[in-house]
């Protein structure tokens, strides 16, 4: 393959002062009419808890998502999704609900709701709502009837069971947050059954009662406001009505996805209602899911056997590839992008459940280029693109250090093994870190003083300018807005190559070395049309671009080429 063009010279000096940028995209033409907005969205996942702070009592507050909307148009993503800001004891901060309908105290009020959402709206930005559908708090009203007596018309609304024959728990089953899915309720004499934490009672989706009340509260909020729904912990919704014993619980395995407590057949038809309730109201609302599956075919499966199920699926199966390995991306991403029938890929590396990728892939040499480069991998793909508060200037994980001696209260009444994921926001290198100017509820990650929005919004070549390029380029580009995937094979097995590429033969080239070494590539796999020549786009490597008649990349180089095809167009995939 070669590539000329007096464009590379230009870009090479650009790259080479950290302002690699933009050809200038062809004209932007709207992309196919009839595809829904979330096809192809960025959605920016917040803990609200975390993101910024306007009362000063060290908690975020939808106030405060509302101050920071014009940061996220700058930003352009395309949609918030908001973790759980309802009502809540907070034993699971905020996943444990105990009023669906209402705004928490903490976060505001449903006045503070409504301002947001139109605020929001007027950006052109669309709000997700996360529904914790599975379980409710035993906090909540509806459980405080069902377990009053057996004959109260809620009983149904929740899983209760007697004791097994000789007494004790009707299964040996575990649950996910540890000890046994069974709590007994002494005065009525039954168990309930939790997944999660005790104090997170499973509902019933068999319940022809509460499957309405859990309708209701989708249209309460989609008539409020809301875009859709992130939907959590959808595999769980029913149980083997057979209930049988676990044959290998005490072998300490992981207890999520048994058979007989996960994506049940029962499941598909609730998650068709739901779908079926976003698809009645106008504007595309939309269904993402928090769908653990173990396999490809189980993902295929959730979007529904007529793709009338969940519409954005999260793909678990790529954020569960560690370390980072370009033949192992390339399987997931290939078999997503190839398998799924046109259906849209959710590609995504953390949320408030797991490690951050600067994390999780920091090398403590390579730490900045990593950073750019699974940006560069998640936001050239085709699909949708979550991306969680935060990564766009390279927060970390707090470090045990940090939270050692930080204090439980009121704020914060127990240690979660996710804490170090759920950091205040760092706006700016000043004390709270721009977050709050209270005492936040986590405390503030030490790298705020240099690695914080303010100062990355000023210089130019800093990790949340590249995020800035980068979804730039993919609104801009006709490849990565509308563009088919190709896969290629780098002749290397370091470095991941694909490309993005129109009906119009317009391209771009994505090429990432996932490696500390410099490597040579031999690009091939086209799959009818080369392309001749090229211009980079963006490169992480300062050193400038590179050749691409013998391309070779930097450790860990991130370059994405931008191509015109001269011959007929490659055939559309
Ligand atoms: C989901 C949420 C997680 C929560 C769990 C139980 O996995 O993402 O934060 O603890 O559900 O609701």
């Amino acid at each position: 393959m070669r590539f000329r063009t007096c464009m590379q010279s230009i870009s090479a000096v650009l790259a080479a002062v950290g302002l690699a940028t933009l050809a200038t995209p062809a004209i932007a033409k709207p992309g196919k009419a009839a595809e829904p907005w979330w096809k192809s969205a960025v959605i920016y996942e917040i803990y609200p808890r975390s993101f910024q702070d306007t009362n000063g009592d060290g908690i975020g507050d939808l106030n405060g998502i509302t101050r920071r909307l014009d940061y996220l148009k700058t930003l352009g993503v395309d949609a918030i999704w908001i973790t759980p800001f309802f009502p809540s004891p907070n034993v699971d901060f905020g996943y444990d609900v105990s009023d669906y309908t209402s705004v928490s105290p903490e976060y505001g009020t449903m006045a503070d709701w409504d301002r947001l959402s139109r605020e929001a709206r007027k950006r052109g930005i669309r709000i997700l709502v996360d529904f914790v559908l599975n379980h409710s708090s035993d906090q909540h009203p509806w459980f405080k009837e069902s377990r009053s007596s057996r004959t109260n018309p809620k009983r149904d609304w929740y899983v209760w069971h007697d004791p097994a024959p000789g007494g004790g728990p009707p299964t040996n089953w575990q649950s996910i947050f540890g000890g046994s899915t069974w709590e007994y309720d002494k005065p009525t004499g039954q168990y309930y059954y939790h997944i999660f934490y005790k104090q997170q009672p499973d509902l019933n989706w068999n319940s022809p009662g509460l499957r309405k009340a859990m309708h209701d509260v989708m249209r309460f909020w989609l008539s409020h406001g809301a875009s859709g729904f992130r939907l959590d912990a959808t595999p769980y919704l029913f149980e083997d009505p057979n209930w049988p014993q676990d044959p290998d619980v005490a072998s300490g395995q992981p207890v999520w996805l048994k058979p007989y407590n996960s994506n049940l057949p029962s499941n598909h038809g609730a998650l068709r209602e739901m779908r079926a309730i976003v698809d009645s109201f106008p504007g595309n609302p939309v269904l993402l899911g928090e769908n653990s599956v173990a396999t490809f075919d189980g993902l295929r499966q959730v979007y529904g056997a007529k793709g009338d199920e969940i519409n954005l699926p999260i793909n678990f199966l790529y954020t569960a590839v560690k370390p980072l390995d370009a033949a192992k991306f390339k399987a997931r991403i290939d078999e997503a992008e190839l398998k799924l029938d046109g259906l849209p890929p959710v590609f995504h590396f953390s949320n408030h459940d797991t490690t951050r990728q600067w994390t999780r892939f920091g090398d403590g040499i390579y730490d900045e280029r990593i950073a750019r480069l699974t940006a560069a991998m998640s936001l050239t793909l085709r699909g949708t693109a979550l991306m969680y508060y935060g990564e766009e200037i390279g927060m970390s994980d707090l470090k045990p250090a940090e939270l050692a001696d930080f204090p439980l209260g009121p704020k914060r009444k127990v240690r979660d093994n996710r804490d170090p994921v759920r950091s205040p926001m760092q706006w700016s290198g000043s004390a709270g870190a721009g977050f709050s100017t209270g005492t936040s509820w986590l405390p503030v990650a030490r790298t705020a003083t240099t690695r914080n929005v303010a100062q990355q919004q000023i210089e130019p070549n800093s990790v949340y300018n590249w995020y800035l390029r980068l979804l730039t380029l993919r609104k801009n580009h006709p490849a990565l807005r509308d563009g088919a995937y190709i896969p290629l094979e780098s002749g290397n097995s370091s470095v991941l190559a694909y490309a993005r590429q129109d009906k119009a033969g317009r391209g771009v080239l994505v090429l990432l070395n996932m490696s500390t070494q410099r490597q040579d590539l031999n690009i091939t796999g086209w799959p009818s049309v080369q392309p001749k020549s090229g211009t980079i786009l963006m490169s992480s490597t300062p050193a400038g671009p590179v050749n691409l008649a013998d391309p070779i990349l930097e450790p860990y180089a991130s370059v994405l080429v931008g191509y015109q095809l001269q011959g007929p167009a490659a055939t559309r995939r």
